[in-house]
Parts: structure tokens; C-alpha cells; sequence
């Protein structure tokens, strides 16, 4: 494993120990949860949302490393993001996920999921979180509308 490897499984193995925004809001604008069928796994998302600003969020899951640190690195770089901000970052995964942009140092710890890409039936694992994010936003931006 090159040093980088080891790096990225490090700061992945950090999160899934130590998860950040761990747990559900008791008053959430949005809460949202997305399912792994072929695995089981879980994520549930809560958000606050002010003014367009992803004030809060919190994430309660159950799975494998991957699936839960990603939620973790998720609510990290989320909060505190416009929801514009926030679509425009699951662009970015998604973009980094097929390998069609190498990721700059802006994406924090982000760029560790990268090191996914290696084991393609782990991706939808690093991706749970986010397409659950998204189904979250979708939620969001209908009920503004009605
Ligand atoms: Fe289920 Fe990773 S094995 S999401």
C-alpha cells in the first residue's frame, strides 16, 4: 500500500471511530434516509436549514466503514454550506467518484474517499451518504415550493 493509500485509510478509519455530527435533530427541516439493498446498511440525515444555509445536520447509521465515514466527512463539509453549495459539492463526489476530476486540497478530508475508486463495489458505499444528501435537498426544495 503506497503512503497515500495509507493515508486515505487512515482518515477514513478516523471517522468511522470518532464519527462527527453523529445522531438525529429533534426539530429538523429535513430528514431524510437512504438504504444500501444490497448490504442492508443505513444512513439517516437531519438538517437545519436557515435561510437557505445548511445550518445543521446530523447523521445516524448503521454499515461498514466506508458507508459511515463517508456520512461523517459528509456533515463536515456540509454544514454551514448554501444548499446551491451543497448540490454543487455531491456534483464534485460524484465527478471524483468516476475519476473525472482529481481533487484539489479545498475538498479536505473529502479527497480520502478517492481512495475507494480502487475497490469498485465499495463505491455505492462511499456514496450512500450523498445520494442521500441529495434525495434530502430534493425533499427540502418541494416543500419550499408548496
Ligand atoms: Fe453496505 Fe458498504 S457494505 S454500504
Amino acid at each position: 500500500m503506497s503512503a497515500l493509500d495509507e493515508l486515505y485509510r487512515e482518515v477514513i478509519l478516523e471517522h468511522y471511530r470518532h464519527p462527527r455530527n453523529q445522531g438525529r435533530l429533534p426539530d429538523p427541516d429535513v430528514a431524510t434516509r437512504g438504504h444500501n439493498p444490497l448490504c442492508g446498511d443505513d444512513i439517516e440525515l437531519s438538517m437545519k436549514v436557515n435561510d437557505d444555509v445548511v445550518s445543521d445536520i446530523r447523521f445516524l447509521g448503521k454499515g461498514c466503514s466506508i458507508s459511515q465515514a463517508s456520512a461523517s466527512i459528509l456533515t463536515e463539509a456540509v454544514k454551514g454550506k448554501t444548499t446551491a453549495q451543497a448540490r454543487a459539492l455531491i456534483d464534485t463526489f460524484k465527478a471524483m467518484m468516476r475519476g473525472e476530476i482529481t481533487p484539489s486540497d479545498e475538498l479536505g478530508d473529502i479527497e480520502a474517499l478517492q481512495g475507494v475508486r480502487k475497490y469498485p463495489v465499495r463505491i455505492k458505499c462511499a456514496l450512500l451518504a450523498w445520494t442521500t444528501l441529495q434525495e434530502g435537498l430534493d425533499l427540502y426544495a418541494r416543500s419550499q415550493r408548496s
